[in-house]
């Protein structure tokens, strides 16, 4: 019998055009800021995506599987309190905690899963897995960037947002007011959000997280400049960059950087911009902001969210907010 491919829909809302478009302004913009900085979403090519993977089973990454005990947890009491029929998961990559929210979706009410990422190969994959496991359920994949196409979520069912992982960390305060400030206003009374948030703790753990002894988080962020290379025909050396993560405790973020081992200059063709490195200087590629429980709340009210339940783990390492409208 040959094996049925359960139907799902991937729209891509990220046309070539519109990516190369995102793409070269962000790196324009960044390549010629002082200090130099490029944006994290453009970590996320299939070879990031994979990295992104491995660093969540690392033994120094404990974000993942906190929240993933969150949710083992309490996944039934999310599903029912949010009484949602309808899951739109931002930045879904993968979707493995997802399976967990969707068997606690799917015990009452669950439709429709929605997942939401800027890789159309590991969203296609994740949606096919996920239409496959749950037959009843229409999976409707959107490629889109979740900062820009809010307004793309569907307008039916009761909806329940998921933002897992910590990934509003990576937004500064300012974009994270902006962002969620928008999110509440696409949702409608009796829908929520459930948020996944990392935690302020020991520096030394934190700091570990994200510069891992096998290497791959470097890697990881090293990726960026293979992607600007293959994407706009620069001439990265990405190993004369070394990774760099540290903690900056009054802004409660770590910031990840690449530090140039030598004098550089490279070349960006497509940009027709060259970019000189002094040795020793250093490139921001990453923020992954720490919250505390009584500021992440502050923020989604300010946002215009009631909080009805913030979750965390026994050792309060993670939180996972379930924020209603
Ligand atoms: C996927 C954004 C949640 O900030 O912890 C992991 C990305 N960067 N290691 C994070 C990341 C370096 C991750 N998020």
């Amino acid at each position: 019998m040959p094996v049925t491919q359960p139907t799902v829909h991937v729209t891509n809302h990220l046309d070539h055009d519109y990516l190369r478009q995102a793409l070269e302004h962000d790196v324009r913009t960044g390549l010629t800021a002082s200090p130099k900085w490029l944006p994290s979403k453009w970590f996320y090519d299939a070879a990031g995506s994979d990295l992104f993977s491995q660093i969540t089973r690392l033994p120094e990454y404990y974000p993942t599987r906190r929240e993933l005990a969150i949710l083992r947890e309490r996944a039934g009491d999310i599903a029912r309190r949010s009484g949602a029929d309808t899951l739109v998961e931002l930045g879904s990559g993968t979707s493995e905690k997802t399976v967990l929210l969707l068997d606690a979706l799917a015990a009452s009410s669950l439709r429709a899963y929605m997942p939401v990422d800027v890789d159309a190969v590991t969203l296609g994959d994740a949606a096919r897995r996920l239409a496959a496991r749950y037959p009843g359920v229409t999976v409707q994949g959107v490629c889109a960037d979740f900062e820009r196409h809010l307004a793309l979520l569907p307008r039916t069912g009761r909806r329940m947002v998921a933002f897992l992982g910590g990934t509003i960390g990576n937004l500064g305060p300012a974009a994270r007011e902006v962002f969620l400030k928008e999110l509440r206003d696409t949702l409608r009374a009796g829908d929520s959000l459930l948020l996944g948030a990392d935690l302020v703790k020991d520096t030394g753990r934190l700091v570990a997280a994200y510069d891992d002894a096998a290497g791959v988080t470097a890697a990881f962020n090293r990726n960026v400049l293979h992607v600007i290379n293959r994407e706009l025909g620069a001439d990265f050396e990405p190993d004369a960059f070394a990774h760099v993560a540290l903690y900056d405790a009054p802004n409660d973020w770590i910031e990840m950087r690449l530090r140039a081992t030598r004098p550089m200059l490279v070349q960006v063709r497509d940009l027709a911009l060259p970019v000189r490195f002094a040795a020793g200087e250093e490139m921001r590629t990453e923020i992954s902001a720490k919250f505390r429980p009584a500021g992440l709340r502050a923020e989604l009210v300010a946002a215009g969210f009631t909080v009805d339940r913030l979750y965390t783990d026994p050792d309060g390492d993670f939180s996972l907010t379930l924020a209603k409208v």
